[in-house]
């Protein structure tokens, strides 16, 4: 079986992808600078899998570190989590962005050509979409971004274009994640922010926990069914899946590909609180407050060239990730 690399590997859609991976027989190389992961993940994936995987502590825009790291562990392909990825901390500090996220890929990119390794999965975002023109987005639509953090996953999509293009890259797949949620069914894996999280669903599930007052609905007002956003949620154990479906491809057709993963299905932030409420039975407190400047009404995916192109749906509903993710919640 193919060894991969995930760089980012103990973050969180990161971890949840090795486990899948592992599962699925890959042997997989685990590399991340535990800036922004718990040093105890590797250890909790064995708990899971009961594999043990090789790790690396090292940072992606260190270039003798990941020399060192192809050097010691040749793989078939990278996928390509590592970056920062905070709205309004890209908008505060943008050359730190540009600096882990371009930078950093950009150093990845050229540890991979001098390795002789051409394959590689790319986390994007839907993100780079800023405010569609229409809903379902599907991934002709024209790429307007509205941040910082967005500016610079659309930039590394067009270097990774750039490569496969000019056969740097032999196959590549840029996936543009919708809103990622949820957890391992296991509760030893899951979203582990640090400070004020910045995402929906953990806020919703430490409100629930006591840690906060109350939850904070941005805008009431939209043209939708309850007047709340609404998003694509998607479980990372679908996202995963993705992942491993990815993966498959790109090891066995040269070329290059962009899809969206969402589920297709917009749920409201109202409706994530319902929802919250019949897979727990806890009531979350909830204030509806301003709309937050750049916040669209609605954005959720056309999912269909991800069915095409690598014979994946998600599958999970979104009371099994208010649970998986409540169950991460309790028990951390
Ligand atoms: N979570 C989301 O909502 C979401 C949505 C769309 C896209 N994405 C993208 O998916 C990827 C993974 O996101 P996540 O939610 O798992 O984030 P995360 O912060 O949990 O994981 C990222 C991992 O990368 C590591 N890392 C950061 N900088 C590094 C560096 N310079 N060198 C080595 N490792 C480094 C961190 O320690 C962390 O473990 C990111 O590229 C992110 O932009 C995430």
């Amino acid at each position: 079986m193919a060894r991969i690399m995930l760089t980012g590997g103990a973050g969180f859609i990161g971890s949840h992808t090795a486990v899948v991976l592992l599962e699925r027989g890959y042997d997989i190389v685990l590399l991340d600078d535990f800036s922004n992961a718990a040093r105890d993940v590797p250890d909790r994936l064995r708990q899971i899998t009961g594999i043990a995987m090789p790790v690396i502590e090292a940072d992606i825009r260190d270039p003798e570190a990941m020399r060192a790291a192809f050097a010691a562990f040749p793989v078939d392909a990278v996928v390509h989590f590592a970056a920062k990825k905070a709205v309004g901390e890209s908008e505060a500090d943008p050359l730190l962005y540009f600096d882990v996220n371009i930078l950093g890929t950009i150093r990845l990119l050229a540890a991979m050509r001098d390795a002789g390794v051409g394959r590689l999965v790319f986390s994007s975002s839907a993100t780079v979409y800023g405010e569609p023109d229409t809903c379902p987005i599907s991934e002709t639509a024209s790429l307007r971004v509205t941040n910082v953090y967005g500016r610079t996953k659309m930039v590394m999509e067009g270097m990774i274009e750039d490569l496969s293009r000019t056969g740097v890259l032999a196959a590549s797949a840029i996936l543009r994640y919708f809103n990622p949620v949820g957890a391992h069914p296991s509760g030893l894996i899951g979203e582990n922010p640090r400070g004020v999280p910045a995402n929906l669903m953990p806020y919703l599930c430490q409100v629930a926990a006591g840690q906060r007052p109350y939850l904070t609905v941005f805008g009431n007002d939209y043209p939708t069914h309850d007047g709340t956003g609404v998003r694509d949620f998607i479980h990372v154990m679908d996202l995963a899946e993705a992942h491993a479906a990815a993966v498959d491809r790109i090891l066995a057709q040269d070329g290059g590909f962009t899809v969206n993963l969402g589920t297709g299905t917009g749920y409201s932030v109202l409706d994530l609180v319902h929802a919250f409420k019949a897979a727990t039975g806890i009531d979350v407190p909830y204030q509806v407050g301003p709309r937050r400047p750049g916040d669209v009404a609605a954005c959720y995916a056309d999912p269909g060239l991800a069915a095409s192109l690598l014979g994946w749906r998600a599958s999970r509903g979104v009371q099994d990730m208010c649970r998986d993710a409540w169950r991460w919640q309790s028990r951390h």
